[in-house]
């Protein structure tokens, strides 16, 4: 395994200290949360299911045994795990390379607790370099990205990608983001955006960084 992966995997491992027992968890979507799954097909009986935040992550889940339950039917779940794109020092998030962003910020809001991991690589000062996921309903794509040019950013249309929920992504490049709570709340006003891959009003609580030897872990 490249050393990558096996921080991937080092972090994913560490996740799972943190499960409850008896309990639904909130499972993300990602190369790193792969591991995750990979792992907790481990630790199955200890658990009635997850609830899952893509197609690709419910696939995987299944093919493993692990119920995948309903969010509608799980009230709040103890734990969300997920990856992410860049965590700053305070654990706000860009998350949605994967384009799960939607269905990810959703399941983190009904969670107690939020678990990031990741290797190193993610680790930002300020968030902003990996551009910025945005969501879109698909007539809305032209008039979001004109928007989002006069917030400063330089939106591009990832094409060829439909989300889960039959709409678009703009990743919005050249934004140094200082004020990540107040870009959320702004970018997500605009008319036709579903959401935006900040997740600085609902942070991580525990960030998980993998590397080659191990574990280490990072409170807000
Ligand atoms: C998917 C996500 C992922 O968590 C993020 O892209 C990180 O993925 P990976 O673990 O493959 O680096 O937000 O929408």
């Amino acid at each position: 395994m490249n050393p990558q992966d096996l921080a991937k995997q080092h972090a994913a491992r560490a996740a799972l200290d943190h499960l409850v027992p008896g309990e639904v968890l909130g499972v993300g979507t990602g190369s790193t949360v792969n591991f995750f799954i990979d792992l907790l097909a481990e630790r199955k009986d200890d658990i009635p299911g997850a609830v899952s935040s893509s197609d690709a992550s419910t696939a995987r889940l299944k093919a493993l045994g692990i119920p995948v339950v309903d969010l509608n039917n799980a009230g709040t779940l103890s734990i969300y795990v997920d990856g992410a794109d860049e965590a700053d020092p305070h654990l706000r998030l860009i998350k949605g390379g994967g384009a799960a962003l939607t269905r990810e910020k959703i399941v983190a809001g009904a969670s107690r607790r939020f678990i990031c991991i990741a290797d190193a690589s993610k680790q930002v000062q300020v968030l902003g370099n990996f551009p910025l996921p945005v969501e879109v309903i698909p007539m809305a794509r032209s008039f979001v990205a004109r928007e989002l040019v006069k917030l400063g950013g330089d939106p591009v249309w990832r094409e060829g990608v439909v989300t889960d929920n039959g709409n678009l992504i703009l990743d919005v490049r050249g934004l140094r983001i200082l004020d990540p709570v107040g870009l959320e709340t702004t970018v997500n006003q605009i008319p036709g955006v579903v959401t935006v891959g900040l997740f600085a009003h609902r942070p991580a609580d525990l960030l998980i960084i993998g590397s080659a030897d191990g574990a280490e872990v990072f409170n807000a």
